[in-house]
């Protein structure tokens, strides 16, 4: 299910894909939309195994088709929301996580992101009456922090079975971001065998911040972040699933933004996900929400709690 990589072009090899690469065509469409020229220059071949690399890149990418308007009503009514047990945190969302769309979670250390993703991986098998999905979730742990303890305790205090709770949360541990994007590839397989309604990636950057230091990194940083959004995004369309990430935020000036509560990935991240939401510590447990340019929620804040029994306020 794994999109075609550029290296699968037909006289495409490895070299001549990393210079495609550095200069920024990173997947078979930013090719078939490419002109020969350019391309040849590029990744400095004929102008004539330019356009034979063209023409197999228009075959090979899915450009997809016109629907109608109706048809995306249609698509869109599917849309589910999944609750996070906060009530505030909910009606900040528009009725809880939404899927078809990307949510990210970012804020410092210890301001509740992992917290709430085990959240939602509980909630996510919930009847749909009450704000679940009925689903399998697939969670992808990058900082080895997912806790099936915690996941055992916040079962109970819904009178969910845990045994049955955790059995249907598929996880997966990613030691490197290569790692990490290649399991969301398999993610998509995964899909095919079990109802996975929700994926989850905590952290979606770490690897990314830890492996591509410097400004020399940051445009392959980037590049490959782009193509593992466009995959998370992929997933939620294919699946009618909710994905949510966790990010955390810069902690010293970025070459990019100077502001400390900038989250990691800049654009390419943040307009891939619908809904952002930045967490923050407060007094007594307490962490507040902000939701952060949504397209069709105002701003606003929430207040939650978090406790043994997990989301709540
Ligand atoms: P990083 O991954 O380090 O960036 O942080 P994070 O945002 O993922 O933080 P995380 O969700 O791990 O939040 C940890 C905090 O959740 C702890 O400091 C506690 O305040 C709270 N917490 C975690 N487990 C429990 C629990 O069982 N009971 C209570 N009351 N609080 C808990
Ligand atoms: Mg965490």
């Amino acid at each position: 299910m794994a999109e075609p990589s550029i290296e699968d072009l037909p006289g495409v090899g490895p070299t001549t894909a990393e210079k495609l690469m550095e200069a920024g065509f990173t997947d078979i469409m930013a090719i078939a939309v490419c002109s020969p020229s350019v391309l040849s220059s590029t990744a400095d071949i004929g102008e004539s195994a330019a356009t034979k690399i063209i023409n197999a890149a228009k075959d090979m990418a899915d450009v997809g088709g016109f629907i109608t308007g109706m048809d995306i009503l249609e698509k869109r009514k599917e849309i589910t929301k999944l609750t996070t047990m906060s009530k505030a945190l909910n009606s900040l969302l528009g009725g809880g996580v939404e899927t078809q769309a990307i949510s990210e979670f970012f804020g410092e250390f210890g301001s509740g992101k992992t917290q709430i993703v085990h959240q939602l991986a509980v909630t996510a098998q919930l009847p749909k009456e009450e704000g679940g999905l009925e689903a399998d979730v697939i969670f992808i742990d990058t900082e080895n922090t997912f806790r099936p303890e915690r996941i055992v305790q916040m079962s109970a205090a819904i009178d969910l079975d845990p045994e049955e709770v955790l059995s249907k949360i598929h996880v997966a541990r990613a030691f490197n971001s290569h790692h990490q994007m290649l399991l969301t590839e398999k993610a998509f397989d995964v899909a095919k065998e079990y109802n996975i309604r929700l994926l989850i990636v905590d952290s979606l950057t770490a690897h990314f911040r830890a492996e591509f230091l410097g400004r020399g990194a940051l445009a392959e940083r980037q590049q490959k972040l782009n193509k593992h959004m466009h995959d998370l995004q992929r997933f939620t369309d294919l699946n009618n699933a909710a994905v949510c990430v966790t990010n955390q935020v810069m902690s010293k000036p970025d070459v990019f933004f100077g502001d400390p509560t900038k989250p990691i990935g800049g654009h390419i991240v943040g307009h891939t996900c619908t809904f952002r939401v930045y967490l923050r510590k407060s007094k007594g447990g307490k962490r507040i929400c902000r939701l952060i340019d949504s397209p069709n929620m105002p701003e606003g804040e929430a207040v939650i709690m978090i406790s043994e029994d997990g989301v709540r306020g």
